[in-house]
């Protein structure tokens, strides 16, 4: 690899390796002029390969926006669509580096997942470069970045106002954006707010102070960068390391794959496994095929232990004296970066370093409005909305608070549908009074329960539109189980809803909440031995699911009623399908509210053509 202006490999890599790496990420509204800034940056600093160049060249030709100059908004588009496919939420680092430093910044790609990718290049940065186009100020969206990049721990802030070349260099406007800037910023954690005014277009006190604003007499952004100490703030704390794989190549061989997530480790060092809590020494540690005496805070690792202990991907091997805590219900700020809104109660997947389980809000305790952080009421969360919540996980997590170990501090939220990151969060603390409370364990169990009755144990969940015919089939079915002898229970939507979920209605929130309650009854049915049939439309895959994981497996029954919605429509037994066209009737489901298919249900009764009683036949057969 040679770059253009300087060949020596060695020098640039001996440079590299001796000089402190400083991280930092840029933040701003779409057109701010990140790319041209950052493409500037590493032409300046000499960190564009030859072939890049000359590609730069002819693009900049053929596509670019600056006459007979390069354009640099070019360079960095051009480096992003190499990447383009397959991107989930691992935000990619573009290094270079001068005489003093290396320097990594965040590649953050997509328009519209931009503040996705931003809060993840956040959590691992040091220095945020937040930019504002000089033309129009502070806007919502560089308060909601200022506050996530606050919020994710960043305590240094560049305030880099662009484009000074489209407001004549102007020392007024400058003054003004900086002050307004300061006063909202006076309530984040910043401890170090560097403004500049630049322009990444024209270069100005980019790499070299500027002559066109002699009234700046502060640093050149380079500068500035090369200089600002942010070490003080990270100090090393007990050792951490989430084990990543376990390597496992032969019977004589097993090896603890991870990144040190913090502190040191050396052979003969005691270490714990949790959850489990075994403890043991390190025997030997391997830095790829080469055996290591000490690890240390960033490097990838492989541990091999004394003992044979059982652990495997999502454990974390800590130091025994001061171990991590262990919960499973925590107090979280959540950024919310999915055009799905979020719903409390529905199951999502919590990755923490390298445990993935299922979690659940539980409560929205408030929302804050990205420009004045004032605490406002929500039962829901849209895209890029920002909250304090309750997080329920479905087994234990070891974690530590966000400001003291941001590896495991810091999650996402996965969707278990689509694998959509659809959040990104900090941990605050745990919820002790969730550890207080300790499964009962009772001696007559399920199986007995249901062995008594001489039968086995099933939820029959039926979903299907209103009026698709699931309560007359479930009310039939329990009337032949009932003649067999079988003791049962029919759960039904509307009668439920008198009594239990009375407080619910029919927003998206309150169905997931409504499936989620009948759900938990209709397990403790199945505990008490009884055959439950739950009918209730349930229109959403997710809410279906989580009920089916409940139960054990082949416990759970899932019953597409399937008849078409003119059919119901048509039928209309309670008259709700015509107040719901007159728009008497919201979030009617089928008509302003979606209702979806299952995928692959254990039976599809489809209605049309046959009577209630040959569907109960054909699920008999099923059952049996
Ligand atoms: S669910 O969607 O949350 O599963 P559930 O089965 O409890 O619904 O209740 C559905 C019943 O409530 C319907 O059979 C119908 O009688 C009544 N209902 C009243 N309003 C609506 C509505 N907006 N959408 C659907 N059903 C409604």
């Amino acid at each position: 690899m040679s770059t253009r202006h300087e060949n020596d490999v060695t020098t640039i890599l001996e440079r590299q390796a001796n000089s402190v790496a400083l991280r930092f990420i840029t933040c701003g509204s779409v057109d701010d002029g990140k790319s041209t800034l950052i493409g500037r940056l590493l032409y300046e600093c000499k960190a564009i390969f030859d072939d890049q160049l000359l590609s730069l060249e002819s693009d900049s030709r053929q596509y670019g926006t600056q006459g007979e100059k390069l354009d640099f908004a070019l360079l960095v588009d051009g480096l992003q669509a190499e990447r383009e496919q397959g991107i989930t939420i691992d935000v990619a680092y573009r290094f270079f580096s001068n005489k003093r430093r290396r320097f990594m910044v965040a590649d953050t790609p997509g328009h519209e997942q931009y503040t996705r990718n931003m809060a993840t290049g956040a959590s691992t940065a040091d220095l945020a470069v937040i930019l504002i186009d000089a033309r129009k100020g502070v806007l919502t969206q560089t308060r909601r970045h200022s506050r996530i990049v606050s919020m994710m721990g960043i305590r240094h802030v560049v305030l880099a106002v662009n484009k000074m070349d489209l407001v004549d260099y102007s020392e007024a406007t400058f003054d003004a954006i900086v002050a307004s800037y300061r006063s909202f910023a006076a309530e984040l954690a910043f401890s170090n707010i560097q403004a500049i005014p630049l322009s990444g277009l024209e270069g100005d006190n980019v790499l070299q102070h500027s002559s066109r604003m002699p009234w700046y007499t502060g640093c050149s952004l380079m500068n500035h960068l090369d200089t600002v100490n942010v070490r003080g703030q990270r100090k090393s704390g007990p050792f951490r390391m989430p084990i990543q794989w376990v390597n496992r190549p032969n019977l004589d061989f097993r090896g603890f794959c991870g990144r040190v997530a913090d502190g040191a480790i050396r052979v003969g060092d005691a270490v714990r496994v949790l959850p489990s809590g075994i403890q043991t020494q390190v025997k030997s540690i391997w830095a790829g095929c080469q055996e290591v005496q000490t690890a240390h805070i960033g490097d990838a690792v492989t541990l091999t232990l004394r003992k044979e202990v059982d652990a495997s991907r999502g454990d974390v091997l800590v130091a025994p004296e001061s171990a991590p805590e262990v919960a499973d219900q925590f107090e979280v700020k959540l950024i919310w970066m999915s055009e799905n809104n979020l719903v409390p109660g529905r199951p999502y997947i919590l990755k923490l370093a390298c445990k993935e389980v299922t979690a659940t809000v539980t409560d929205i305790k408030y929302r804050e409005d990205a420009n004045t952080g004032a605490h406002l009421a929500a039962k829901t969360l849209a895209l890029n909305e920002i909250a304090k919540v309750n997080l329920s996980a479905c087994m234990p997590l070891v974690f530590e608070p966000y400001g003291v170990n941001r590896t495991l501090g810091g999650f996402i939220l996965i969707d278990k549908l689509t694998f959509e990151t659809v959040g990104a969060g900090m941990i605050r603390f745990a919820l002790r009074r969730a550890n207080n409370i300790h499964w009962q364990a009772l001696e007559i169990d399920k199986f007995a329960r249901a062995k008594q009755k001489f039968q086995t144990t099933r939820c029959i969940w039926f979903t299907g539109l209103s009026g698709s015919g699931k309560s007359t089939i479930a009310n039939l079915l329990e009337k032949r189980l009932y003649a067999e002898g079988k003791h049962t229970y029919v759960l039904d939507g509307d009668n439920v809803r008198h009594g239990l979920n009375r407080d619910l209605g029919f927003t998206e929130v309150d169905r997931v909440e409504n499936i989620r309650r009948v759900a938990e009854v209709a397990r403790i049915m199945v505990d008490a031995g009884l055959i439950v049939l739950v009918s209730f439309i349930s229109p959403f895959r997710s809410e279906r699911r989580m009920a089916r994981d409940l139960f054990s497996d082949g416990e759970f029954v899932e019953v597409f009623v399937d008849t078409p919605i003119e059919e119901c429509e048509s039928r209309d037994t309670k008259g709700l399908y015509a107040k719901a066209r007159k728009g008497d009737l919201k979030n009617f489901t089928g008509i302003d509210s979606p209702y979806e298919q299952p995928d692959a249900p254990e039976v599809h009764l489809k209605t049309m053509g046959h009577s209630p009683e040959d569907c109960v036949e054909l699920l008999l057969k099923t059952l049996n």
